[in-house]
């Protein structure tokens, strides 16, 4: 029996959008697979009082099962009531890299209030095909799209890309006049994973793009992708405790709050949080060998994710107190 995510209490990204592009702030898309991180994502952006979008992708599917997520999602938004005594945060549920038409159709039907089409490794036309036909059926369930132009570098789930694509900032305007997406995914020199630049590389993003893209469509709304900052302090303290991450780099944080501050109005981070839950698993598996009750590394991991989310939330993002704007 399809669900629609209106009985579930959850929101579609419309109306958080149009008031963070106009607030200068950007709402954060954290990815969860279990039960750790949704807690944390619900504790960090409640106590921030921030919107959030839990972002879900396949491999997230598989991992944790399709309906075990759609109830998790449920007791988000139940969880959230509870510890916002009544005052509870706008969230998003959100399919991440969608890369069929059906499975965007499935996610929507269990319960999911805003899908992603990546249509971004097809041809130009073929992508553009692909994404209005997503929306065409989307719209009609008042769920909103998500689509890409672009290749990032990195892994997402099967797709491999060695090098970014730049968008091309002369076919934004005409893709979402085509395609009457919601919001897009542009390609500015962020990637996926934690390796986001080579050794002696220079790490910056090409802010010079996204000035050129909203300058074709000014307000629309935008979306990076790939935007982990990738903090060296949890990188050391992974090597520390046995870990081996050599030249691991990300995002500056100072670029992603200069972009947030525009029409970039979500940004994804999913590598710092899985960086922050090994920091903290194994510094309890490295200094107390005889635990074993995962309570005890799983705990602190959760901890050290909401302080991490709520990090990015006042700091990077700038959503924190406009949860009820
Ligand atoms: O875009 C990639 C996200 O970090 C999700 O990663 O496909 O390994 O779940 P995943
Ligand atoms: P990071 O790997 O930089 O966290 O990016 C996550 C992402 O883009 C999810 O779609
Ligand atoms: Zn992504």
């Amino acid at each position: 029996m399809p669900v629609s995510y209106k009985s579930l209490g959850l929101v579609n990204t419309r109306d958080m959008f149009a008031k963070a592009v106009k607030g200068g702030y950007a709402i954060p898309a954290y990815n969860f697979n279990n039960m750790e991180q949704m807690q944390a994502i619900v504790q960090a952006c409640t106590e921030s009082a921030s919107p959030v979008i839990l972002q879900v992708s396949s491999g997230a599917r598989k991992y944790a099962n399709q309906t075990l997520l759609q109830y998790m999602a449920q007791g988000a938004v139940e969880y959230g009531k509870e510890l916002g005594k009544g005052k509870n945060i706008p969230i998003t549920l959100h399919l991440d890299h969608g890369d069929t038409y059906e499975l965007c159709v499935n996610c929507i039907e269990s319960g999911f209030s805003s899908v992603m089409i990546d249509g971004s490794h097809h041809s130009y036309e073929d992508n553009v095909a692909l994404t209005r036909k997503v929306v065409e059926y989307a719209h009609k369930h008042d769920v909103t799209v998500e689509g890409e132009l672009g290749v990032l570098a990195g892994v997402e789930d099967d797709v491999k890309a060695e090098k970014h694509t730049y968008t091309e900032p002369d076919e934004v305007e005409d893709f979402v006049k085509k395609t009457g997406c919601d919001s897009l995914a542009i390609s500015i020199g962020t990637s996926h994973g934690a390796y986001k630049f080579k050794p002696g590389q220079k790490a910056e993003i090409r802010l010079d793009i996204l000035k050129e893209i909203e300058r074709r469509i000014p307000g629309f709304p935008i979306v990076l992708h790939g935007s982990s900052s990738v903090p060296q302090d949890l990188v050391k303290k992974i090597n520390q405790f046995g870990g081996k991450l050599a030249d691991a780099v990300g995002i500056s944080e100072t670029q992603l709050r200069e972009a947030s501050k525009s029409a970039v109005c979500k940004i994804n981070i999913d590598s710092d949080g899985r960086l922050a839950m090994t920091a903290a698993i194994r510094e309890v598996l490295y200094t107390k060998p005889d635990e074993f009750d995962p309570r005890k590394y799983l705990g602190p991991a959760r901890d050290a994710l909401k302080a991490l989310y709520k990090h990015k939330n006042d700091n990077v993002l700038g959503s924190s107190g406009h949860a009820f704007d």
